[in-house]
């Protein structure tokens, strides 16, 4: 939903629509609880951390909840690549296999398009992330149903669009909670679906998240983990990647293979695709990216 083109991208009221809504009070407080349970999440300082600036939330906002023609209106782009992550959801998940009163993680929810799409299908859906921006901004969308933000079209010229909670979907259904996928709560309980979209990558120690999920999914449910393995040690020393190295003798490692090693003796590998994803960064620049998704089953 378009409003009017602003020149002042340093006002960004998508944020000052966040702030109105109260959530700054929620979100310093999730702040305490945050760096309170973990200290090791991020590889740079919390106020470091790329996914609370004004930047990627205005981005995120506009990839999770952006119209197809708001986000590429060029008629030669990669359309096949918009609605990633509703695509995590329809494309990965077979909800035939999910019972009724079924439970749905979505671990690095960002702004949390996928939580509302896992929630069309499960009677309970829960989104965590570790930037605080970006789950008030998805708690915003939930209670209120919209939240405004900033598209950047050039320099410092932008657009306010309006994001808007998914129609059809129940927003009681739906929990967004701050926390580190590394060092999840332990009353979690247990899930039919968890799904980690473009996560991996971007953790400190992702075996230490890979190692909690044989304790979050049921015996017969589902994990989905997507991925472009954009390896940096940004995010993630290199000792710690999954793959994307030459082991032993100089035997190349993907990371696939590495995550058949971490999830292999409790989750079997049921199918992998390909997903491609177009983050806009302004009108005339996109990421253009491949994911490759993996869709494992927990062994009884
Ligand atoms: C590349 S984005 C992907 C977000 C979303 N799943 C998607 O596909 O659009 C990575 C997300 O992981 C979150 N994240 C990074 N480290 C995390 C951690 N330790 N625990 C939970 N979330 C984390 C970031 O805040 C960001 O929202």
């Amino acid at each position: 939903m378009r409003r009017e083109l602003k020149g002042d991208l340093q006002g960004v009221p998508g944020t000052c629509a966040i702030a109105k809504t109260g959530c700054v009070v929620y979100l310093s407080s999730m702040a305490t609880a945050i760096l309170g349970t973990s200290g090791d999440a991020l590889s740079f300082s919390p106020e470091a951390n790329p996914y609370e600036t004004d930047r990627l939330l205005n981005e995120y906002l506009l990839f999770h909840y952006g119209e197809p023609g708001e986000v590429l209106p060029h008629a030669s782009g990669p359309a096949d690549a918009l609605g990633y992550p509703v695509r995590c959801v329809s494309e990965c998940v077979d909800v035939s296999r999910l019972p009724a009163g079924a439970r749905a993680l979505d671990l690095g929810c960002a702004v949390g398009r996928s939580t509302f799409e896992l929630a069309r299908h499960c009677a309970e859906a829960v989104g965590i992330d570790f930037s605080q921006r970006f789950v008030g901004a998805a708690e915003t969308i939930r209670t209120l149903g919209s939240l405004a933000y900033q598209r950047l079209e050039e320099g410092s010229l932008t657009t306010e669009l309006v994001a808007l909670r998914p129609p059809g979907v129940d927003p009681a259904r739906v929990a967004f909670e701050a926390g580190d996928a590394m060092h999840l709560r332990e009353d979690l309980g247990v899930f039919d679906v968890v799904l980690m979209a473009n996560l991996i990558d971007r953790l400190r120690q992702p075996l230490l998240c890979l190692s909690r999920l044989a304790a979050l999914v049921r015996a017969g449910g589902q994990l989905v983990v997507t991925s472009p393995y954009t390896w940096l040690e940004d995010y993630t020393p290199r000792e710690n990647w999954l793959g994307g190295v030459a082991r032993e003798e100089g035997r190349p490692v993907r990371t696939l293979d590495g995550l058949r090693e971490a999830l292999g003796s409790d989750f079997q590998l049921e199918r992998t695709l390909d997903l491609p994803f177009l983050i806009r960064e302004h009108a005339r620049k996109y990421q253009w990216s491949v994911a490759q998704a993996s869709v494992w089953t927990r062994r009884s």
